[in-house]
């Protein structure tokens, strides 16, 4: 199973805070939804509690939780990540998206190979913060956005990947 990380951070890390995204970048969002369209998306609870408790559509929802008996209408609810890939597995997927939150793609990214990782080009304050990528993951694309009337930072579309 191939495992992708998808996420969008400032220069110094942040993807959140009070549980919310620190901005609207509606080419991100489309970005978003077109990677990860038709594919297994795995999220943390709070990750999901963040959308409103809404699911993604068009997408195989997994959530993980550390709770027992969590029943989401319409997710797969699971109780580790290893459980999580079983799942993509055996609904024959051979890649699996972790979209988040800080907890979760702490606990996906020993294990991930590649990452859609959108930078945002500001310094903000937040209470969750994406990992530091080591010298293993080398990058392998970048596609530059500016700021304008409906992005108020400019942004890069950067994909990082590893063997
Ligand atoms: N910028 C981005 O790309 C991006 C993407 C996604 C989210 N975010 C932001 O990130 C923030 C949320 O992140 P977060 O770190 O607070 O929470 P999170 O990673 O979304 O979810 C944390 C929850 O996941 C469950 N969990 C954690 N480790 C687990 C494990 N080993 N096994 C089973 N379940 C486990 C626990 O759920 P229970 O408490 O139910 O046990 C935990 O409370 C929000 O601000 C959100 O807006 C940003």
């Amino acid at each position: 199973m191939n495992i992708t990380l998808v996420v969008a951070a400032s220069e110094n890390n942040a993807i959140g805070k009070d549980n919310k995204l620190l901005w609207h970048l509606p080419k991100d969002m489309r970005f978003f939804k077109n990677t990860t369209w038709a594919m297994p998306v795995l999220m943390g609870r709070k990750t999901f509690e963040s959308m409103g408790n809404k699911l993604l559509p068009g997408r195989m929802n997994i959530i993980i939780t550390n709770q027992d008996g969590l029943k989401i209408e319409g997710a797969h609810v699971v109780n580790s990540l290893a459980a999580g890939v079983e799942l993509a597995t055996k609904n024959n997927y051979k890649e699996l998206m972790v979209i988040g939150g800080g907890q979760i793609y702490e606990l996906a990214i020993p294990i991930a190979n590649k990452i859609w990782f959108t930078r945002v080009h500001t310094h903000i304050e937040g209470d969750t913060y994406f990992p530091a990528l080591d010298k293993t993951w080398n990058l392998t694309s970048v596609e530059s956005h500016q700021a304008d009337e409906k992005h108020l930072y400019s942004f890069d579309f950067e994909c990082w990947q590893r063997n």
